[in-house]
């Protein structure tokens, strides 16, 4: 048995993408919380290649810095091409990082997101089989669009891929399209790409296509087609159009992923999981929810419709409660969150909490069994353990300069519609009566009310008639 090849890869990224209409390149644009080219790069790397080089140009600074943080960052390389006169002129422009001693070339697309890590193992490997020069991935499509399309000989062979704008209307009738994804032997790519950039740029476009490798391996008799199971996933983008459709193609898989996972998901045409998220097991996910960033969501919780978690930390057993928003927030086991709760950053919620409806929490600690159900603002707080937060009850956190701090004490007692003046404290165990405005602090196990007396006066409604 021969140990497999070595593969290093180019992405193509340096074009501007003018169709997308953008101040944004187009490979910078997110699917489902990863930039297009994030997409493109991590699939490389878990089909097994050793090294991408991408070849960049429009914003360079803005992708180089994405590229740059990431954790597998030691592994890419990036290319200029600083002017964009076409795929071979790019490929040209990663040349001096390619290795010769690396037996294949893999050339991706920075705009065709959707071809996964398991596909592309998938090509690499019948590729490698067939011995062919250079391989390519082809789809057959009800609408082949301005796709290049796929020439092939008598017998069968792929003998060229023609652009759309020189096509004929006859080759314009070919429904196999060109992927824009292929795999060279690094020892042809180098002399073929030195026959195109000789050749000029003598086409509709006047630009150096890629894609006069195929009829430069058809010549020396090594193509090889490889036709894609699904043609959603090589789907190029290239508009904003195209970019929900490819939206759609990578909900669908990361959604499929986590079901198999064992996460139910009630209507997973409705539910959108980004990328960085992690489900555990019997987490059920109610239709328009929307997780996104680095969220967790712990065993056993129940994410209602209109939710959206942004880099969010849920326990077990959590009930997050129909439109709840939630960033940069905690929640322990076994809490229930909203209906329509508002946990801003530095949320942490503990263990069997309860957040009830039209409450908004910054900054603030809840202590295990700590309650707030209804209507109220806790901001730069501390509740301790088992405390009632009132309906209505606010901390009045900011001066109009400064936040100051409110601690509420372990299993105290906030009347509704209470106002705490921060910086103030309720000790443990301690009431505070109904509609009080607190400002000076609250011993443990004392009663604090601050409100004007009720007068009552007899018989008011009747005093007119008595004149
Ligand atoms: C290309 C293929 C076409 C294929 C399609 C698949 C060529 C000539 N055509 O067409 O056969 O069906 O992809 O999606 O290759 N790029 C650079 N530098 C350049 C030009 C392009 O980096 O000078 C990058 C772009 O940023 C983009 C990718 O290469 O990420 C593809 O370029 P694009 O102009 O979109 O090619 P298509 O017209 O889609
Ligand atoms: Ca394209």
């Amino acid at each position: 048995m021969t140990s497999s090849p070595s593969i290093q890869t180019i992405v193509l990224a340096a074009g501007l993408g003018t169709r997308m209409r953008s101040e944004t390149i187009k490979v910078l644009h997110p699917i489902l919380g990863k930039p297009m080219i994030g997409h493109v790069v991590e699939a490389a790397l878990e089909s097994g290649c050793q090294r991408v080089i991408s070849v960049l140009g429009h914003q360079r600074e803005d992708v180089e810095g994405w590229l740059d943080e990431r954790s597998y960052a030691d592994q890419l390389h990036v290319a200029e091409q600083s002017e964009q006169l076409g795929t071979a002129h790019a490929v040209w422009a990663a040349r001096q990082f390619l290795d010769s001693q690396t037996d294949y070339t893999a050339i991706l697309c920075g705009d065709v997101p959707n071809m996964d890590g398991a596909r592309l193992r998938a090509f690499f490997d019948a590729a490698v089989d067939s011995e062919a020069l250079v391989s390519l991935v082809t789809a057959v499509v009800d609408d082949p669009a301005k796709y290049g399309r796929i020439v092939r000989g008598e017998a069968g062979s792929v003998e060229a891929i023609v652009e759309y704008a020189d096509a004929s209307d006859e080759v314009r009738k070919i429904s196999e399209i060109n992927a824009g994804i292929y795999l060279v032997r690094t020892d042809f790519l180098a002399n073929a790409l030195s026959t195109i950039m000789e050749s000029g740029a003598d086409n509709a476009q006047s630009e150096y296509y890629l894609t006069d490798l195929i009829a430069l391996g058809a010549r020396e008799g090594g193509v090889f087609g490889w036709a894609v199971d699904d043609p959603a996933v090589i789907q190029g983008v290239n508009t904003r159009v195209d970019l929900a459709r490819a939206t759609d193609v990578t909900r669908r898989r990361i959604n499929e992923e986590w079901m198999l996972q064992g996460v139910t998901f009630i209507d997973p045409t409705q539910t959108y999981v980004e990328t960085g998220v992690e489900l555990a097991r019997d987490v059920v996910i109610y239709p328009g929810v929307y997780l996104g960033g680095e969220t967790t969501v712990g065993e056993g919780s129940i994410v209602e419709s209109g939710c959206v978690l942004k880099d969010s930390a849920i326990g077990a057993d959590v009930h997050l409660k129909a439109n709840s928003y939630l960033t940069q927030a905690r929640v322990d086991d076994g809490s229930a969150i909203g209906p329509c709760a508002h946990l801003r950053p530095g949320s942490d919620i503990g263990k069997g909490c309860k957040v009830g409806n039209f409450v908004e929490v910054k900054k603030t600690r809840l202590d295990d069994g700590a309650k707030a159900g209804h209507l109220t603002y806790l901001g730069d707080a501390h509740v301790g353990p088992g405390a009632n937060v009132g309906a209505g009850t606010i901390t009045c956190n900011y001066d109009g300069e400064t936040k100051s701090r409110t601690e509420i004490g372990a299993e105290a007692f906030i009347g509704s519609n209470t106002a705490l003046v921060a910086p103030v404290s309720v000790g443990r165990q301690a009431y505070v009566g109904a509609g009080s405005v607190i400002t000076d602090d609250l011993p443990d196990r004392s009663l604090g009310v601050a409100r004007g007396r009720q007068r009552t006066i007899e018989d008011w409604v009747d005093r007119d008639d008595e004149e």
